[in-house]
């Protein structure tokens, strides 16, 4: 039986020895994460290399060394250099920082290991959770198993799609096996949820795509929605104004951001986060927004009884991991490059990822109606494919991703087969569109079929 990463559970349950996330060899500057990041020269062979690996659905293509832009692109049809796009999922990763902060600050009290039966103590939150084992179950759900998706819960597309007008609503929407709702077992089954097993809710991942009892969470302890928490604590620092036109966090219907989804940034917003967790949480010299110790909790590998190896922290997911995840295609995998990339990941190809070891950061948006970013029978997406070449430093090696991957001269040719596909998932994403829940589920095992759980677990 996969256990729970160590270092991360001492974290959240022992004072924790400090923990450095960088080796000595590497010294990152502070960036004041508050200011623009400074362009260098983008007209080197790195750029070069990068840009001729650009394809079609790609909006922009960020490139950051050591806090340094070196390589920018901006495809023709971005309206400006303000325009938003939907991160989708990569939304997640900002969530969780969020969480990482009330837990750390002495302003509010909230830990890893508290319940949701501790929480939420008014009767009305539980009052359309009828069953009583059902109830206990959800009331004894940790903010740890909430953040690493080992709550044992599952979206009840079915029933409701992005219901939840308030709390009572979300707490009934996600559903457990075991409950009248238990046909649902069959979405388990389709991730490959090993529910029989005595633990399961300690190391069964199972993917949420809007995770709402989060962002009531943040309201519940800070008063805050997760936006106006966001736009006082953590915006500022990092230059995002959230009033200027193009940014959005999505709400669901009763005004309360989506924990899991719904942000609007454009690339150089996007890399603010990974540049963050590089800086150690330090948004300036003198300004820390999260510890180094939760950061190193974020991405250090979990394993999962029923989830590949070690390949997601905090809903980071690990790319390309040669050391734990010997099965990823060789192809992808860069022998010159150390470390690892932790990437935040969205429906789509949206990227926002890190590597300590090289100080880099590589940003990727994309339009997710064009297919290069969706699956490969590789069993890579284009998208990861194109982070670990642009994240490499070996340029033989970049170039020859470049053709084994096709991205250029395929960019459109399979747009019409996986279109079906690919538009459902679009509104499995999206609240705000009408997108019937059979529909999803059906999109779904699709993908499943095409690519394998973990790879849609990745998309969403
Ligand atoms: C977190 O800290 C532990 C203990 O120092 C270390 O072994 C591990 O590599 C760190 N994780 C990351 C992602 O740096
Ligand atoms: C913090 O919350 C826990 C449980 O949620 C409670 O037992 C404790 O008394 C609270 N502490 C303070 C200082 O409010
Ligand atoms: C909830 O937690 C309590 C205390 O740890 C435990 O006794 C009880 O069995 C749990 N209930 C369920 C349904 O898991
Ligand atoms: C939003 O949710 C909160 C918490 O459940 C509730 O108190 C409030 O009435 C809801 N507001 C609206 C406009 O539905
Ligand atoms: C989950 O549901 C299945 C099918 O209804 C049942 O066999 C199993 O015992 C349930 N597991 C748990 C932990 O409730
Ligand atoms: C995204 O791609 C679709 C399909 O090719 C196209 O119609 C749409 O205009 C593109 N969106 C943007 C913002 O470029």
């Amino acid at each position: 039986m996969a256990i729970l990463s160590t270092p991360f559970r001492l974290f959240f349950t022992a004072a924790a020895a400090a923990t450095s996330l960088l080796p000595s060899a590497f010294a990152l500057q502070t960036l004041d994460l508050s200011q623009d990041f400074p362009v260098g020269n983008t007209d080197n062979p790195d750029a070069a290399a990068i840009e001729a690996m650009i394809d079609p659905s790609i909006y922009r293509l960020l490139v950051i060394d050591d806090g340094t832009i070196v390589m920018e692109y901006q495809a023709d049809s971005v309206r400006d250099d303000d325009e938003a796009f939907h991160i989708h999922s990569a939304t997640k990763p900002w969530s969780r920082l969020l969480i990482g902060m009330i837990i750390e600050s002495p302003k509010y009290n909230l830990s890893m290991d508290d319940k949701l039966g501790d929480i939420f103590l008014e009767e009305s939150a539980w009052e359309l959770v009828t069953d009583e084992t059902e109830r206990e179950i959800k009331e004894n759900i940790t903010i740890y198993e909430m953040m690493t998706m080992t709550d044992g819960l599952m979206e009840n597309w079915e029933a409701h799609p992005y219901f939840g007008e308030n709390l009572a609503e979300w707490l009934e929407y996600y559903v457990i096996n075991g409950t009248e709702k238990d046909s649902l077992v069959d979405i388990g089954n389709i991730f490959g949820v090993d529910i029989d097993t005595s633990d399961y809710r300690e190391t069964s991942f199972i993917y949420l795509i809007l995770e709402n009892i989060l962002s009531y969470v943040v309201r519940e302890v800070t008063g805050m929605t997760p936006l106006d928490f966001a736009s006082k604590e953590v915006f500022p620092f990092l230059g995002i104004d959230p009033e200027k036109p193009g940014f959005l966090w999505r709400p669901d219907w009763n005004g309360t951001q989506l924990f899991g989804s719904g942000m609007y940034l454009t690339a150089r917003q996007m890399a603010k986060l990974p540049q963050l967790y590089l800086q150690k949480g330090y948004a300036a010299p003198d300004q820390s927004l999260v510890s180094d110790d939760f950061i190193n909790a974020s991405l250090s590998p979990i394993s999962y009884s029923n989830f590949g190896q070690s390949s997601v922290g905090m809903l980071w997911w690990l790319l390309g991991d040669k050391d734990n995840d010997p099965d990823f295609p060789a192809m992808v995998v860069d022998p010159s490059l150390p470390g690892k990339i932790w990437c935040g990941s969205g429906m789509g190809g949206q990227q926002a990822c890190l590597n300590h070891e090289t100080g880099r950061v590589v940003v990727v948006q994309r339009n997710e109606t064009i297919p290069s970013s969706q699956f490969s029978l590789t069993g890579a997406k284009e998208s990861d494919i194109l982070v670990i070449a642009a994240m490499s430093t070996d340029r033989s090696f970049t170039m020859s991703v470049v053709d084994a991957s096709k991205s250029k001269e395929n960019g459109g040719s399979d747009a019409e087969e996986e279109k079906e596909e690919s538009e459902p998932m679009v509104g499995a994403d999206d609240p705000m569109k009408e997108e019937s829940g059979a529909a999803i589920l059906g999109s779904m095992a699709a993908a499943v079929a095409v690519g394998g759980a973990a790879l849609v677990a990745a998309i969403l």
